[in-house]
């Protein structure tokens, strides 16, 4: 039985990844879980400089999942390079380093920072919502996202993924311009904009009143734009969205996805991405499956 699967040539011993933001950068994951098990792994958003982020309160649960608006609080660049990229290291897994920028330059100047890091692939997040500047302002706009991600892909030396939001009116459009643009595979979704009032503090829960939705409740919505995007373009598509257990993730690879992320599930369960591998391996064995490609995009 063969759980392998390629992306843009890096070959992960398994379809299940983590999703960039939930899962730090793995350290203090290590504790509770085996790294050793997981596909890769995605670190949080990582810019040139280090960003402080939003200020709190900047999570809150909502009914089937959470929202957040951490604002893609990170170290920097350098300080990943030196601390988090050699403690990954030490374990049999592929690193995957999300990026994020607040404008074109940022992004370009994170980008060349990474070359030559020993990382496997890249992934431009332009759709995060919750920075004022930058983040999502880039994936909602095919002419924008196609020049950012041309201007990234000229510059990184690994597989570039690009990370897509579903705050547009057609996720296909935007696909198709990140592809264009030089994309070797997309991922999605990031958080849908979410809200909640505290009715009796009559505040908004989050400090800056609109967040990121994420969790089971958006599940659905993750999966029929996985489906959509899969049929759109010919690149491998990473999905993600609500991702709790291995059927969950069997179904976005049905949809199409060559490989998932387990993102809030992680919050929940520490042991949730590991899970999820465990339980993909059963249902080959269970089904008689011998590679996921017998049933990847089996919904036509
Ligand atoms: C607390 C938190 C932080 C996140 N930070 C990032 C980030 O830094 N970069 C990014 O591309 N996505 C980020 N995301 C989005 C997730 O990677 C993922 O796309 C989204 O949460 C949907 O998956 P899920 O429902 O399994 O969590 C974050 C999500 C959460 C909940």
């Amino acid at each position: 039985m063969n759980t392998k699967v390629n992306i843009c040539s890096v070959e992960l011993k398994n379809p299940v990844m983590t999703a960039s933001g939930t899962f730090g950068s793995g350290r203090e994951f290590s504790e509770f879980t085996d790294l050793n098990k997981l596909g890769a792994v995605v670190v949080k958003g990582v810019a040139a400089k280090p960003w402080q982020g939003n200020p709190p309160p900047r999570i809150a649960e909502v009914y089937g999942g959470m929202l957040n608006s951490v604002g893609l609080q990170n170290p920097g660049a350098d300080y990943f390079i030196k601390n988090d990229i050699p403690f990954l290291r030490q374990f049999d897994t592929k690193i995957v380093v999300n990026i994020c920028g607040h404008s074109e330059q940022e992004y370009i100047d994170v980008t060349e920072k990474l070359r030559g890091a020993d990382v496997d692939l890249l992934e431009l997040n332009i759709s995060c919502p919750n920075v004022s500047e930058g983040g999502m302002s880039f994936g909602t706009d095919p002419k924008v996202a196609e020049k950012v991600v041309k201007a990234v892909k000229k510059r990184a030396d690994k597989p570039l993924i690009v990370k897509l939001s579903p705050n547009v009116t057609d996720i296909t459009e935007i696909a198709r311009a990140a592809v264009s643009g030089g994309a070797d595979a997309l991922s999605l979704i990031n958080t849908l904009t979410g809200m909640k009032i505290d009715v009796k503090r009559r505040k908004s829960v989050l400090y800056r009143k609109i967040g990121g939705m994420s969790g089971p409740a958006v599940k659905p919505v993750a999966l029929a734009m996985v489906y959509k995007v899969c049929k759109a373009v010919d690149v491998p598509v990473i999905g993600m969205g609500g991702i709790s257990n291995a059927e969950d993730a069997l179904e976005f690879i049905m949809a199409g996805a060559t490989a998932v992320s387990i993102g809030t599930a992680n919050f929940t369960d520490p042991g949730a991405a590991e899970k999820v591998a465990e339980g993909i391996k059963k249902y080959m064995s269970h089904e008689g499956i011998n590679d996921l490609s017998e049933i990847r995009g089996i919904i036509d």
